[in-house]
Parts: structure tokens; C-alpha cells; sequence
């Protein structure tokens, strides 16, 4: 067994001069809601993915929620339903939930880890209103066939693309594929901005109703808000009807979901480094991804597929049914040798408890019940190199040559 050498933490976050310098300018002018650098940040976000609008909120779960109850302002109803994979993150499924939606749920193709769109139509009802795939691990998942099935029953696709930034499918940023594309900015992520998430659209209605609903579903919702970038007065401010304060209306059922002036700083400079971080990330991802081909009798990994570029998120690693060890035999392992390793989460409907009221049996989601229970992730992140990714290479190496003593 190899001893620890190394430490390789699954995440990493980068922090600039110039967002210390502008977090002193916050903290300085006391200036800590939602302003000029949130305003800045959604404008260099929206540029860097080449759309027309991005609006930050608080979370990348709370950028699934908004997303996903902006389909309210268009007809859907209270216990629609939206088709997602089974396996993600947990909070793609709370996010249907917490919209006022009931999640439909759809195995995923053990391959690329994303939703299988083979099973898509089967789940479709009357009731359905929108299609939610995840790139899962930043492996893109399947949008024409998504699209086109979309197209087909008239349902509104919205991308959960937490984990996708730097990825693409035929040239196009992940997450700028559908009607919206919804961003994490959590720690772990490309971009960061501690705390955060962000919805991108070329819908210029769709991001209106996006900055109302962060905001209470207040009947106010400019592109730029006089009053939080420079305290000026608002002339549009008194324009409800008979004079009323636009503030003060409240056109649909809303959340408190801002992102804050400090969170904004952190990810201006983190945009400012996005193209190093990414290349440093791609780089690691794309070495480990090519030299795991050894493994593959007991782990499995994804590939870059032609047309795709996997964002690099983490190395995910699934055990296969001939290996003569658990998940927890190998992520013990690696942990105590210094690599952190997270799983890949869940098969939402049938292993996560806070769903069993919808009434799905262990069973029903055979794929993403097995990488539930199989499946785990390693760091690619910009703090790592090639020297950390031959660690992580040589010591599953070392574990499974172990194992087969
Ligand atoms: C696929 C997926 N969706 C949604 C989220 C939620 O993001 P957040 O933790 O920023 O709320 C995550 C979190 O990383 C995620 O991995």
C-alpha cells in the first residue's frame, strides 16, 4: 500500500487583489446588498457565455428554483410536473419541489451519467411542463435528443448546468443550450463566488421575471436598479397604478434570493482568471481521463465524446460488478492516503428519504440506483497539477493491486 504522500483536497477557491480590493470597497461604503457588482458580474457573465441575460441569485439551487417558477408566469400550474434524471445532486430534485412542481423522474445511461433520453416520452403526461436534464460532472448531457422531444410535446427545457462551466456541445457553452441555463457558484465550482448561483437565457421576458422573483416577486425588475447602484431617485418608481410604489407591488409568489455585493466581488475575480482555471482544470481532467484506461476491469470513468467538451468538474470514478471491493473499501483508501473523494450522490427518487411520499420503489432507476451506491468523484481543481493527478493514478493503482493479492 502506498503511504500518504500528498494531499489532494477535492476543491479549491481563488481569490484575486482585485476582489480583496473591491470587498474593502464594499465593506468600506457600507454598500452590501445586491449593486454595481452584481449588476457587473451578471454582465461579464452573461458575456463570457455569449447570451443576452444572466441573473444572479443566492444559490445554483435557488437558480433551478427561479428558473423553474418562471414557467408560472406562462401557464403552468401548481403540481405540474418536470422530467429529471434520478441521479444528480440532490437539490435538482428539491428545486422541482420548492418551484411548486412534482418531479418526474428518468434513469440515467450508466456511460455518461446523465439522463437517459430513450425513457424521456414514456414519462411524459399532460401535466408535464418542462424537461430538466443536469450535466452531471460537466459531461454534457444528451440536448438535441432533449430538444427534440421538447419541441415535439411543447415542453420548455431548462438546463441544471451547477457543474458544467467550461463545458460544450458543438461549440456552444453547456447551459446555453435551452430556454435557460442554470449555474452553481458554490466553493467547488469554476467560477465561485463563495455562496451563489446564476441563470443564463437569451429571453430578455424570462430574466425580467427571473429579477422579480428573486426579489419577492416585486413588481420592480430593471435590468439595473437605480436605487441599489447609486441611491438615486427611481423614476419609474411611483408608476404602479394610481402612483403606486413598483416596490411595493408584489406581482407573483417570489423568494429572497439575491446574491450580495461581497459574493459578486469574489466572482468578478474569478472571471478575470476564468480561461486559466479552466485550461488548468481541462488539463488535469483530460491527463487522468487518459490514463484510466488500466482500470477498467473494476472502475469506469466517462469520455469526451466527438462534438463534446466535458467541463471540468472531478474525475468521477464508478466500480464495477466484478471488483471484489466497495466504494467505501476505495474511498477509504484514497482518503487516508490524502485524496479527498465525494460520492456521486443518489438516485433521488428511491434512495434519498425526502422524496418516498412520491411513492417510487427501490428498483425503478436500476443505473442511477447502481453509481448511487458506486459511484464517487475525485478533484481536477486549478491548485492541482499533472505531479497531484499521477498521485491519484498511482495510488487507486496501488489499492487495486492490493486488492487482487
Ligand atoms: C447538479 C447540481 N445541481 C444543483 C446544485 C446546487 O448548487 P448550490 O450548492 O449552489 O445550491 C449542485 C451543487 O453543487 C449540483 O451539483
Amino acid at each position: 500500500m502506498t503511504k500518504r504522500e500528498m494531499k489532494v483536497p477535492f476543491g479549491t477557491v481563488s481569490i484575486t487583489d482585485s476582489s480583496k480590493e473591491m470587498v474593502k470597497e464594499i465593506l468600506e461604503t457600507k454598500r452590501l446588498s445586491s449593486g454595481k457588482y452584481v449588476n457587473l458580474f451578471e454582465e461579464r457573465f452573461a458575456r463570457l457565455m455569449g447570451v443576452k441575460e444572466a441573473v444572479a441569485v443566492s444559490s445554483g439551487t435557488d437558480a433551478d428554483i427561479l428558473a423553474l417558477a418562471v414557467l408560472h408566469d406562462y401557464g403552468a400550474k401548481r403540481d405540474d410536473e418536470i422530467i429529471v434524471p434520478a441521479l444528480s445532486f440532490v437539490s435538482t430534485g428539491h428545486a422541482v419541489i420548492h418551484a411548486g412542481f412534482r418531479p418526474v423522474f428518468v434513469d440515467v445511461c450508466r456511460d455518461t451519467l446523465n439522463i437517459d433520453p430513450s425513457l424521456i416520452e414514456d414519462a411524459i403526461t399532460d401535466k408535464t411542463r418542462a424537461i430538466m436534464p443536469v450535466h452531471l460532472m460537466g459531461k454534457p448531457a444528451p440536448m438535441d435528443a432533449v430538444n427534440k422531444i421538447a419541441k415535439k410535446h411543447g415542453l420548455y427545457v431548462i438546463e441544471d448546468a451547477a457543474e458544467a462551466h467550461g463545458g460544450a456541445y458543438k461549440g456552444k457553452p453547456l447551459g446555453t443550450l435551452s430556454d435557460m441555463g442554470a449555474f452553481s457558484l458554490y466553493v467547488a465550482h469554476i467560477i465561485t463566488t463563495a455562496e451563489g448561483g446564476i441563470v443564463v437565457t437569451d429571453n430578455e421576458e424570462f430574466a425580467e421575471i427571473l429579477r422579480s422573483l428573486r426579489s419577492h416577486g416585486r413588481a420592480c425588475k430593471c435590468k439595473e436598479c437605480t436605487i441599489n447602484t447609486s441611491s438615486a431617485y427611481c423614476k419609474k418608481r411611483f408608476g404602479g397604478g394610481m402612483g403606486d410604489d413598483i416596490r411595493f407591488i408584489f406581482e407573483r409568489i417570489g423568494y429572497s434570493s439575491k446574491m450580495n455585493e461581497i459574493e459578486a466581488a469574489i466572482g468578478l475575480g474569478n472571471m478575470e482568471i476564468y480561461d486559466q482555471i479552466v485550461a488548468k482544470r481541462r488539463s488535469n481532467l483530460v491527463y487522468a481521463l487518459d490514463h484510466f484506461t488500466p482500470f477498467k476491469p473494476f472502475l469506469k470513468t466517462i469520455t469526451e465524446e466527438a462534438g463534446e467538451k466535458i467541463g471540468p468538474h472531478a474525475i468521477p470514478i464508478i466500480i464495477q460488478e466484478g471488483a471484489s471491493f466497495s466504494r467505501n473499501d476505495l474511498a477509504g483508501y484514497l482518503e487516508e492516503n490524502g485524496i479527498e473523494t465525494r460520492t456521486i450522490f443518489s438516485s433521488m427518487p428511491t434512495q434519498c428519504d425526502g422524496f418516498s411520499y412520491l411513492g417510487y420503489k427501490p428498483g425503478q432507476f436500476p443505473v442511477a440506483e447502481y453509481i448511487g451506491k458506486n459511484g464517487l468523484h475525485v478533484g481536477v481543481h486549478q491548485d492541482l497539477g499533472i505531479e497531484e493527478m499521477d498521485y491519484v493514478l498511482a495510488t487507486i493503482k496501488a489499492f487495486l493491486e492490493a486488492c487482487q493479492r
